[in-house]
């Protein structure tokens, strides 16, 4: 069987062979077939990606069908059960689980890079009581390029290595600022005995005590839902993050724009807008009414957490949340928004509008629920979301599709057990 695909224009009568890789073609491929000299040659035209790969990726592998989401050929689920965030980031960025020492090493580089500069207190200082924290924090990621001059050498290794330690490192340490200058708090250093989650809980949290031991199930849920967002592919964001640096752009400038994608209430920003949905909701007994406004279109309502552009099965990142968010309200108490959103759920997943649709709740569903639980100010949603996805957006430096090219699915490996 020829990997070829075979065309003909029925305008011309003429026959053309194109060659097929990895289940593509090239548009380029395309440009030969012309009515006449004069004519430009065959586009395609795809708005909104809905069809198009454009790079070859060895990072995250989704079906969108089966609900399957792999990190570098690892199940999310499996990361979700054994690794952390930081050992998520590394195997995100370099391919492989680390070995223990790689591990130690690592750790030890973002640890050294938690703190921020003095400066950077001023500058936060300038926004308003009421600013929202991820228009904080997108500002700052983008400031700090004016700290890092050396992050424009983009085509130096080692200078690539700095600024992504610089920025898993720092954004926490900006999210937590934000947070501090929203709620009228001093700022909080970090404190790099803690681990990555723990010290952020610190930096958000700690009042007049000495030292702040974080809460062992809340520092295990953040390293959860870190892992579950970490990367996604060539999302929106992911994209704009590619698109930006394709000029050449320091990493931090480029993440700010990334940052700025995700806000959007379609993205990253839509945890937020749960929440806000739920609240408006308001009792359980509202929820078929506002079934009901969703699927007329009334008041231009979607239901919020639900639907995604690949997935057309439930989320696999959803499944874990739900599970995570009942072992957080052991510690936090019950989020009493958690009834009404158990109840959309059930309601929409026995309705032929959201059935026929394949609409099913996404990562967004339950994790603002959780934060809310947390007490996290929704607000701070998007931001929780930044950070992690932070690792996602550097390993890739339009929706479109991408052609996977990485490991087939394998089963974690415990790191005392690792080549
Ligand atoms: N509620 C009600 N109807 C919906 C929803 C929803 N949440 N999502 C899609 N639809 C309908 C839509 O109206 C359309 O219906 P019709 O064919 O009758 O016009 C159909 O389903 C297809 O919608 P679409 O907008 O073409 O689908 P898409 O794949 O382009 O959109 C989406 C994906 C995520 C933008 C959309 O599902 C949505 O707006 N969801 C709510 C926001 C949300 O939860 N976003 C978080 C995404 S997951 C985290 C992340 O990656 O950022």
């Amino acid at each position: 069987m020829a990997d070829t695909l075979t065309i003909v224009d029925n305008r011309t009568g003429k026959k053309y062979e194109l060659p097929v890789q990895d289940g593509t073609i090239r548009p380029m491929d395309l440009r030969q077939i012309k009515t006449g000299p004069d004519d430009f040659g065959l586009m395609t035209y795809d708005p909104a990606f809905m069809n198009t790969a454009n790079c070859r990726s060895a990072i995250t592998y989704i079906d969108g069908d089966k609900g399957i989401l792999l990190y570098r050929g690892y199940p999310i689920e499996q990361l979700a059960e054994e690794s952390d965030y930081l050992e998520t980031a590394y195997l995100i960025l370099f391919g492989e689980l680390p070995t223990a020492s790689q591990m130690r090493q690592w750790t030890h580089e973002i640890t050294l890079h938690t703190m921020l500069h003095e400066n950077v207190k001023k500058f936060m200082e300038g926004f308003r009581y009421d600013a929202h924290p991820m228009g904080i924090f997108l500002s700052t990621v983008g400031a700090l390029s004016t700290f890092y001059p050396d992050a424009k050498n983009i085509f130096d290794k080692d200078s690539r290595l700095r600024q992504t330690h610089r920025l898993i490192a720092k954004v926490p340490s900006i999210a937590a600022y934000a947070f501090r200058h929203i709620v009228g708090r001093p700022y909080i250093y970090p404190d790099n005995d803690l681990s990555f989650t723990g010290n952020f809980l610190n930096m958000l949290f700690k009042m007049m005590e000495v030292k702040y031991m974080p809460n062992p199930v809340l520092v295990r849920a953040l390293d959860v839902l870190f892992i579950l967002h970490a990367d996604h592919e060539q999302n929106c964001s992911t994209s704009a993050m590619r698109n930006i640096g394709s000029a050449h752009v320091d990493p931090y400038s480029a993440l700010a724009g990334a940052a700025a994608a995700l806000y959007g209430p379609l993205h990253g920003g839509a945890n937020e807008a749960v929440l806000r949905m739920l609240n408006e909701i308001g009792s359980v007994s509202k929820v078929p009414e506002f079934i009901k406004k969703v699927k007329s279109g009334e008041g231009n309502n979607r239901l919020m957490g639900f639907g995604h552009r690949v997935y057309k099965s439930y989320d696999p990142r959803a499944k874990v949340i739900k599970r995570i968010a009942d072992l957080v309200f052991t510690v936090t108490g019950k989020n009493p928004l958690l009834e009404i959103a158990l109840e959309l759920e059930r309601i929409a997943l026995q309705d032929e509008y959201f059935i026929s649709r394949k609409l099913y709740p996404n990562v967004d569903f339950y994790s603002g629920l959780i934060y809310q639980a947390m007490g996290f100010p929704v607000e701070m949603f998007p931001v929780l979301f930044a950070i992690p996805r932070t690792a996602g957006w550097i390993a890739k430096i339009a929706r479109p599709r991408q052609i996977y090219v990485g490991h087939g699915a394998r089963d974690y490996v415990p790191r005392d057990e690792r080549p």
